[in-house]
Order: C-alpha cells, then structure tokens, then sequence
C-alpha cells in the first residue's frame, strides 16, 4: 500500500464514472474519496490493513471496515449506496454530504473571548440524528463532532463502520475495541482496558455526543489528561471518572453534564436530551 500515490478500485471507477476525484482522508488503513460523477457525489471509502509498527500492532479489520458499514446501512434500510471488496481489502460508497461537521461549525465559539454561544438547534440536529439511529435499536460505537456533517436540510451522522444492533456477515465483522478515547464513556474505556474489547451501547454513545458537544463548544475535553499521554493511560483517566470542571455554556450546560454521567444507568436517554433541548 505504499509508494504508489492511491487510486480508486476498478469497480468503484466502474460504477462510478467519475468526472472529478478527490482524496479527502487516507489514514490508519482508510482512505476517503469524494467523487463526482453522472450519478451524482459520493463519498468512496477504502479500506486496507495496517501493518504493525512500534506503537501500533497490525490491525486486519480496518480492511473489512467499508464493507461492514456497507452491510449496516443496507440493514438500516438506506438504498443509495454498495460495497464489495478490492485487491487489499473491502470498499463502498454513499451519497455525499455537504457542509461543515460540528467541530467546524462551532470553531467561533471556541475563541477566548467569544461572546457567540453555540446554537441549540445545531446540537438538536446531531440529537435527532442519533435519535433516528437509536429508535433503528441501534448503538453508533464511534460518536465524535467530525462524524456530525451539519447540511442545509439537516445533519447526517456518518461512520456506521462500528455500529452495533443487528446482524452483520460473518466474514465483515470484528470486535470493537474502543473508539478515540476524548469520546469513549467510562465502562467501555475499563472493558478495553481490562479485556481489549467492548460492547458499543445507545448509553455510550449519548455519553460520546456530550463529550462532543464540550469539546466543539469549549475546545476541552470531558477528562482530565495530558495531550501526550499514552492511550491507556488517557483510558485509565476515563475509566476513573477523572471529569474536567468545565461546563459548555447557556442551556447545554445542565444537559451535557447530565450526559457525561458516570454511570451509564444515570445517562438521559437521546430521546429525553431531545425533548430537553426542543
Ligand atoms: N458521506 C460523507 N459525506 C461527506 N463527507 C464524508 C462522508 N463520509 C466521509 N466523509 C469525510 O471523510 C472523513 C472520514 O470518513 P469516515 O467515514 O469517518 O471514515 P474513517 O474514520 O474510517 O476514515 C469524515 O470525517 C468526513 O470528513
Ligand atoms: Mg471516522
């Protein structure tokens, strides 16, 4: 996978027809392509093995990756989308969406001395997102503010690639094993750290989306450690609950508070922070 600059599958090319290309993300085995064509925009994701490194050990799921979000959207009732596999690992596309993602949307929040307090109706649009995911009886695994794409219509929630809630083939599946630790809720951070290994719930995930919405209002995240710590410690920090004593302001405050709670049982449901926020 190295050397060579990174090109489209074949069948990608194929279905595809594109008129323009662009390479948006090619990291840690997968690689993001917005693409144009007469069938329209789509975002191409590709996704190869990692092998190992000094701080990494191989990682053969992040190939099966695109094909297992490919199999949860088809079982989410989407259309507009396929996936297959390539010569190095697994592939799909979806429709593209324009617009910024939270983190982006919120960047003039987040200066010193900001007078401008985030709006609630961009957090309700990510609520509502995730609400229609969770009434689907299912759990995302990888909530964060770049997985919000805030459009004009509405927001979309992307990423399903770790979602959890129904059945996924067995050859496209692999077990979760935790996501970017900002966003990752108390006990799915102890389940890594103490099994390697964790179950996404709808619970986790209302705890990720009030992490998200700190972090993209105030720039600080939920937990308290240091930028460069390594990952388990950062999880350990999670793990023991270590809360930084930082409040996202006006209204969302008492509800990301409430997100944030330590015990998942503690937690409103995304429908209660929904009627919370409406
Ligand atoms: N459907 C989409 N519409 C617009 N942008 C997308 C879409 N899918 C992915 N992207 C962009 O590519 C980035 C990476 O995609 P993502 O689905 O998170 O894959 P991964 O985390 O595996 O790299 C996103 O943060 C977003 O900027
Ligand atoms: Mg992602």
């Amino acid at each position: 996978m190295s050397g060579s600059p990174p090109e489209l599958p074949l069948v990608v090319l194929d279905a595809l027809m594109p008129t323009t290309q662009r390479l948006v993300a090619n990291r840690r085995g997968s690689m993001v392509w917005e693409v144009e064509g007469d069938r329209g925009r789509y975002a191409v994701k590709v996704g190869y093995p990692i092998e190992a490194t000094a701080d990494w050990p191989a990682q053969p799921w992040t190939a099966l990756a695109p094909a297992r979000e490919g199999t949860v959207l088809h079982r989410l009732g989407f259309d507009d989308f396929a996936y297959g596999e390539w010569d190095h690992g697994t592939w799909n596309f979806q429709p593209w969406h324009e617009g910024p993602d939270l983190y982006q949307l919120w960047e003039p929040c987040r200066n010193r001395d900001s007078l401008i307090e985030p709006h609630t109706n961009d957090a309700l649009g990510c609520v509502e997102a995730l609400a229609e995911l969770h009434a689907k009886g299912w759990a995302h695994g990888d909530i964060q503010p770049a997985h919000f794409i805030i459009g004009p219509e509405r927001t979309h929630l992307i990423d399903l690639a770790l979602a959890r809630g129904g059945l996924v083939p067995q050859g496209y599946d692999f077990p979760f094993r935790g996501c970017l630790v900002h966003y990752e809720a108390p006990e799915i951070a102890r389940s890594v750290l103490t099994t390697g290994e964790a179950e996404p719930t709808q619970e986790a995930d209302v705890y990720a989306l009030g992490a998200s919405l700190l972090i993209s209002a105030t720039g600080w995240r939920a937990v308290e450690y240091a930028d460069d710590a390594p990952r388990p410690v950062q999880r350990e920090a999670v793990a023991n609950g270590k809360r930084r004593p930082v409040k996202a302001p006006g209204e969302l405050g008492e509800l990301v508070d409430a997100m944030l709670s330590y015990s998942p049982g503690d937690r409103p449901t995304i429908y209660e922070v929904g009627k919370a926020l409406s």
